[in-house]
């Protein structure tokens, strides 16, 4: 098989579409062949994805969604049991952060990031493993970060919400062995997106930029991760820094990453 086939004729549902790591992801998985149900709050965004894959070999249908509402994630479902061709992978990349100290967020804006990337998260899993089950098979993917596995000062409740996501696809990946539903977990390192820009960190987007990754090329990570059915994998140069983790005390391997970045 190319590796232009690799998604021909897959139903796969993308979360966060309409910008960044999603909106890349989306058009390298139509470009694959794949029907991708496209998601995020901004229609426009979602609508113009889907004019600009015009001719790709897949196709894409942009449901608008906001993840932090249950009854959006099962009419997103619906949408897709409506298609009539199953459910091949979910792919759990919607979330935002925001810089700040917890005591100075606003409680709209805690809720707003735990409901996104945890909350929001669990519904859409809950809703596919619904399917997933019954036809005995699927693949789950989700998009964690380095800030999954090592917190950081000033995103606590950003980092708080990537732990559970590792911890929650770690549990599902127990609960699933022997059912035929894989599970994915992803780590991009930093990619120049505008995840920065509406977590109020621009001074950081500003000294890592001649080290970030494009959407495009993280994209195409994700997509290799996802053919090979990767249990876990880290994209970028955080993949070397991830195994010090689990040999080194947090606080040497925290000091470890200051002196590269
Ligand atoms: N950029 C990085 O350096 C980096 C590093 C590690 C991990 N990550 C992870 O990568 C993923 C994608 O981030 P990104 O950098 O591509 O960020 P981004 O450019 O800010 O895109 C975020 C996407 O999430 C969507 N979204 C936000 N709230 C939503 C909601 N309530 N319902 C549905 N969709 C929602 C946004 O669309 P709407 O506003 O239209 O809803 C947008 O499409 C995230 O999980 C992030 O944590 C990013």
């Amino acid at each position: 098989m190319t590796s232009s086939e690799r998604f021909a004729g897959k139903s796969i549902i993308v979360t966060g579409a309409s910008a960044g790591i999603g909106h890349a992801l989306t058009r390298k998985l139509v470009s694959e062949g794949a029907h991708v149900f496209a998601a995020a709050r901004n229609e426009g965004k979602l609508n113009g994805l889907s004019e600009q894959s015009q001719g790709l070999p897949g196709k894409i249908t942009p449901v608008r969604t906001d993840i932090r509402n249950a009854l959006d994630v099962q009419h997103l479902f619906e949408r897709v049991d409506a298609a009539g061709s199953g459910l091949d992978i979910v792919i759990n990349n919607a979330a935002h952060g925001h810089n700040s100290h917890v005591d100075e967020m606003s409680i709209e804006e805690i809720n707003s990031i735990v409901s996104t990337n945890l909350l929001g998260t669990i519904y859409m899993t809950r809703e596919a493993l619904q399917r997933m089950k019954l036809q005995g098979k699927g693949h789950l993917a989700f998009v964690s970060s380095l800030a999954g596995r090592m917190a950081f000062p000033n995103l606590s409740v950003y980092s708080a919400t990537k732990f559970g996501i590792e911890g929650f696809a770690e549990a599902i990946r127990e609960e699933l062995k022997g059912m035929n539903i894989l599970t994915t977990v992803l780590r991009p390192g930093v990619t120049d997106t505008n995840f920065f820009e509406n977590a109020d960190m621009h001074d950081f987007a500003e000294k890592m930029k001649h080290k970030m990754q494009s959407a495009d090329s993280v994209a195409s990570d994700i997509a290799d991760a996802l053919a090979a059915k990767r249990e876990d994998s880290t994209i970028g140069p955080d993949k070397y820094f991830m195994p010090l983790l689990k040999i080194l005390p947090t606080n040497i391997a925290r000091k470890f990453l200051r002196f590269f970045s």
